[in-house]
């Protein structure tokens, strides 16, 4: 068959990290997709702007609905984030057109992840994420494939780097938290809406996600237990300390009898645990299955490369035919997500 041909929708990090991995390693990547792996279109807000890599052989669209539907795009990626506008409706017109979407944008498929699935599933097109959560993790294909015999007990992790670099950084520099705010935000960490991060929301984005695969249940990200760590004091990491734990911003769903669980909280967890030993921007997460055992991945969670290799995952599965349901089983068949606090008397 002839090149598999991306039409990338986004030249930021993450856009143009996918660029310099097909320059890079366009043998090895058409190898293991069984064909060439082509961009042919390309699309951003400023076309004008001086991206740091040779875009001059792909052809441009001002409109992602536009590059979405082109004759020559099989695959839509969506890298420009936000979870309506632009995203949404390329998102939604790429489906339509019976085109596959690769997407990075956790934000939008927490919020719209069950109707877009359907879409998906309607029209017979892969939906994949792979870097929507944790970054190079891979731990969306370790829950929709390799796990795919167990019964999923506990999803729990640490998912935004950015909240593990302030936390980590508060308890090794004894700085509060406004001055390592600031100094993430010098080091471009945070997000365009810094309570995104802080606020815990993009991390729970990410847990809803793989609550869904994990439990079979519609993304319910609305009855995720958020508590950012703002108001977590250089006090409340000492005292921590001084006790033998660490504070982290840790991710916890289960499925219980009362339903279902999702928290995005601070966390006390022993500083000798792989947990508490957490450094930095990095991210870990902690399955659980009822044949398998405790499964620990650790790793980087956001960067040009970590992400480009999560995306170019995605890519290349669906060269080789995989069409995975987009959580796991159909999306007509997930169940409702009855939040545990509803079921309390
Ligand atoms: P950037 O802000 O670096 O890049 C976004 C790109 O999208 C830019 O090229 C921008 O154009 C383009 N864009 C934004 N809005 C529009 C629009 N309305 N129409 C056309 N183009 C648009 O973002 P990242 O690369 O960091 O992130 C992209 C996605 O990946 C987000 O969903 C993010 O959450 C997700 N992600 C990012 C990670 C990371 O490490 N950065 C890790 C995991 C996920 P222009 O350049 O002209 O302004
Ligand atoms: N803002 C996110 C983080 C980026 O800090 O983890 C990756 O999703």
């Amino acid at each position: 068959s002839g090149p598999l041909r991306l039409g990338l929708a986004g030249l930021g990090t993450v856009g143009i990290g996918l660029v310099r991995m097909l320059e890079r390693e366009a043998a090895l990547i058409a190898a293991r997709a069984g064909r060439p792996v082509v961009i042919t279109a390309v699309s951003a807000r400023d076309p004008k702007k001086d991206r740091g890599a040779d875009l001059s052989a792909f052809a441009w669209e001002t409109d992602p609905v536009a590059l979405a539907t082109r004759d020559d795009v099989d695959v839509f990626i969506e890298v420009m984030g936000g979870h309506e506008g632009a995203a949404k409706a390329a998102t939604e017109a790429a489906l339509r057109a019976g085109k596959h979407v690769v997407s990075a944008n956790k934000a939008l498929l927490a919020h719209y992840g069950q109707p877009l699935a359907e879409l998906a599933e309607a029209n017979g097109v892969a939906l994949r994420y792979e870097a929507a959560v944790a970054g190079g993790i891979p731990v969306i294909k370790s829950l929709l494939e390799g796990l795919a015999g167990n019964r999923i007990k506990r999803v729990m992790g640490v998912m935004n780097g950015t909240c593990n670099y302030i936390l980590t950084r508060m308890q090794s520099a004894g700085l509060p938290y406004e001055t390592v705010f600031e100094e993430a935000r010098q080091l471009g960490y945070l997000e365009a809406d810094p309570n995104l991060d802080v606020g815990g929301i993009d991390a729970g984005h990410k847990l809803s996600l793989l609550a869904s695969i994990a439990f079979g249940t519609k993304v319910s990200f609305d009855n995720v237990e958020l508590e950012g760590i703002g108001n977590v004091s250089i006090d409340d990491i000492t005292l921590a300390d001084d006790m033998g734990y660490r504070i982290k911003l840790l991710g916890v769903a289960q499925m219980s009898g009362r339903g279902l669980e999702q928290r995005m909280t601070p966390c006390l967890v022993p500083a000798d645990s792989p947990l508490g030993q957490l450094q930095g921007g990095t991210n870990m997460v902690v399955l659980e299955g009822d044949a398998v055992g405790q499964i620990v991945m650790r790793g980087a969670g956001a960067g040009e490369g970590p992400t480009a290799s999560a995306v170019m995952s995605d890519v290349i599965d669906i060269a080789r035919g995989f069409r995975t349901p987009v959580f796991g089983i159909p999306a007509t068949e997930l169940a409702d997500a009855v939040p545990a606090r509803s079921a309390t008397p």
